[in-house]
């Protein structure tokens, strides 16, 4: 696994490696398979950035579950919130009356998942519970409880592992840091 990499003139400095992400996801998988225990969730995917964490966790979920998706945009290619988030995909399951789990990639400003929350909470679920794999802590705008946290992390500029920059390098394995802005 590279330690370093460059995009343009800019530089990334390995930040989680495969091993760490995947010791990480094994205990959040440990923890809701204990939690959700003779339940069955849905688990929905906040498109695009979480398809890979959910790819990983839900390998690791021995519970009977569900998948689905919702796509929404806030960030166009930029690299801070717009603070403006829009819905591009609806969910296809009937969440009302179930036991509904977010599968994040990043929580930034917060601004996405109060969205999510608001919007899901609409269809009056049993339970709603948030996972996800990064948490800013130091960004956070809007505070929302998010139940599983991966990894509480500072303000980095962070890719790979899913998270794009400018809609790339989502395929890398693992994640890196902006360390030099060229
Ligand atoms: C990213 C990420 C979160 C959101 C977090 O999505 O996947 O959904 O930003 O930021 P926030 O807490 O400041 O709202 P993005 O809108 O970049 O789309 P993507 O998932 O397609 O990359």
């Amino acid at each position: 696994m590279k330690r370093h990499i460059k995009f343009g003139n800019d530089k990334f400095e390995l930040y989680l490696s495969e091993k760490q992400i995947l010791a990480r996801i094994i205990k959040l998988a440990q923890k809701i398979n204990k939690d959700y225990k003779d339940r069955v969730p849905i688990f929905i995917g906040i498109l695009n950035g979480s398809f890979i964490f959910m790819s990983d966790l839900i390998r690791h979920i021995k519970i009977d579950c569900e998948v689905d998706f919702l796509k929404l945009s806030s960030y166009g290619d930029a690299k801070i919130s717009s603070g403006h988030v829009t819905l591009l995909k609806d969910l296809n399951a009937t969440i009302g009356g179930r036991d509904i789990i977010v599968v994040e990639d990043i929580v930034d400003s917060g601004l996405s998942i109060d969205f999510i929350k608001k919007l899901i909470c609409l269809h009056k679920p049993k339970t709603f519970k948030i996972v996800s794999l990064l948490y800013k802590k130091d960004a956070v705008k809007i505070n929302v409880k998010i139940d599983y946290i991966g990894f509480s992390i500072p303000n980095d500029f962070v890719i790979g592992y899913g998270l794009d920059y400018m809609q790339k390098v989502r395929n890398l394995p693992a994640i890196y840091k902006l360390v030099d802005k060229g």
